[in-house]
């Protein structure tokens, strides 16, 4: 087991919410035996927890046996080369339901007793575990109801109607739909099925960690997607369990970061505000039994950057032919960004890969910017024949693919003979940019760029388990 005081919180990237108290970039020991809760007693309490977890994700492991899918393992070249060790993705985006949150809610459920499955179960969800408890519930032949917010996507509405559960809105945020789903528990009896705070959701996620260790036998680090934490910590239980020398990493979007603070504090600490592509992730608590688990068994929480999501989501799906949602796509980030250098063999998690069609659009288009693969500028030019001819004809020597053109004569503060245009294209890389950028200046075309990789195309987001 690894010895108290060697965990790290790295904040990657720009502002987290942990830079007010490290530098970016810097590693920072929270595993202090001084901080609340983190004596002696604390740590062999949660020495027994883990033994517990690991042996209770076997269980689960078992219990899961024909109900979902032993997802494959692929490798990826694109990744492993820059990084100079073998790296292979755990493709949980492949799990029925989409996500690996079917295991955590089957085994929930399952556990039930006779009685509590008569009562039926009821989620609160905008996503993955709406559908996952949907889907298990079905199998089981369990009543289910979910809460939803307002405006979740019609998609994975759709697909959670679809599994058989009954589908009810409350309020516009998940915070909402959980205290409708608690009071719905209350009145009827129901039985609450937490998307991660709780030991037979973590041991079903669990089960993962297991697969991975048979899979790639030689692994040395783990790289997981971190929301509420059931994923990452029964991951950690289990591959803590079997092989302490593993280094095990959690990966959160900067934008919703709850366990950087919360890991420095000692105790979960919720986030006020959240803003991030990444809905699946975008949990503003960590959840109590995960937090204790990860707290004392994962090496490092990283964060990355929305950019870093959007780029590692196009790459996925160019290289690896595999179709991640945002929050699937961060441990596969953590990567390419090159912020993290792990040894090898690493295992990164793609944990789901739910992505409503128009999303997928708008995150492509943000990671192509991401990566310097697209440019949008306007200029303007002489209001004759010819002259947008031209100018075509000189992107094409540079190489660069037009994607759309738009042609602008009405605005008031061009000169009569000019006209404005809109140029969309896909070029080869950041430097294919600048080249073509600093040729248009030479040839006297004034640029203005119209979309900054910063600003582009981004969606925003909160709390979706
Ligand atoms: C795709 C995806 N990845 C990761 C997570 C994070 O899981 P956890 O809350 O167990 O950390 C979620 C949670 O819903 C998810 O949907």
């Amino acid at each position: 087991m690894l010895a108290p005081g060697n965990h790290k919180v790295t904040c990657l990237t720009r502002a987290t919410s942990c830079n007010d108290r490290t530098t970016p970039g810097r590693a920072a020991s929270f595993a202090d035996a001084s901080a609340p809760g983190r004596g002696a007693g604390t740590l062999a309490r949660v020495d027994t927890l883990l033994a517990r977890t690991a042996d209770d994700a076997a269980r689960a492991a078992r219990e899961l046996l024909g109900v979902v899918r032993r997802t494959p393992v692929e490798r990826a070249r694109w990744l492993a080369d820059p990084l100079g060790v073998d790296v292979h993705l755990k493709c949980e985006n492949l799990q029925r339901a989409g996500s690996f949150k079917i295991r955590g809610a089957y085994t929930r459920i399952f556990r039930l007793s006779d009685e509590e499955r008569g009562r039926g179960v009821v989620a609160a969800s905008a996503g993955n575990h709406a559908q996952g408890v949907a889907l298990a519930a079905s199998l089981l032949g369990v009543p289910a109801t979910v809460f939803m917010p307002e405006g979740a996507s019609l998609v994975k509405e759709r697909a959670t109607r679809g599994y058989g559960a009954d589908v009810r809105f409350a309020g516009t945020s998940v915070d909402a739909a959980v205290d409708a789903a608690l009071g719905y528990a209350r009145s009827t009896g129901r039985v609450f099925v937490h998307p991660f705070d709780h030991p037979d959701v973590v041991a079903g996620q669990g089960s993962v960690g297991l697969e991975l260790l048979e899979q790639v036998p030689g692994v040395s680090t783990v790289v997981v997607c971190l929301g509420g934490g059931g994923l990452l910590a029964g991951i950690a239980a289990t591959v803590k369990q079997a092989r302490p020398d593993v280094t095990v990493v959690g990966v959160q979007a900067e934008g919703a970061a709850a366990y950087p603070p919360s890991l420095w504090a000692g105790h979960p600490v919720p986030l006020e505000t959240m803003s991030t592509m990444a809905d699946g992730i975008a949990i503003g608590r960590p959840g109590d039994l995960p937090f204790s688990i990860i707290s004392r068994y994962v090496d490092e929480v990283v964060t990355v950057s929305e950019d870093a999501i959007s780029a590692a989501l196009v790459r996925l799906l160019e290289r690896n032919k595999l179709v991640c949602e945002p929050a699937g796509a961060v441990a596969v980030a953590a990567l390419a960004s090159g912020r993290l250098r792990p040894t090898g063999p690493v295992v990164a998690t793609l944990s789901g890969g739910n992505i409503d069609p128009l999303l997928m659009l708008r995150v492509i288009r943000h990671g192509m910017v991401a990566d310097g693969r697209y440019l949008a500028f306007m200029t303007a030019i002489r209001d004759r024949p010819g002259a947008l001819a031209q100018l075509l004809a000189r992107l094409a020597d540079l190489g660069a693919n037009v994607l759309d053109v738009v042609h602008e004569r009405t605005r008031s503060s061009l000169a009569v003979d000019d006209v404005e245009v809109l140029v969309v294209l896909e070029t080869r890389g950041r430097a294919h940019r600048e080249e073509i950028l600093r040729a248009l200046a030479e040839q006297g075309y004034g640029v203005h760029q119209a979309v900054e990789p910063a600003t582009a195309g981004g969606a925003s987001g909160a709390g979706a388990p």
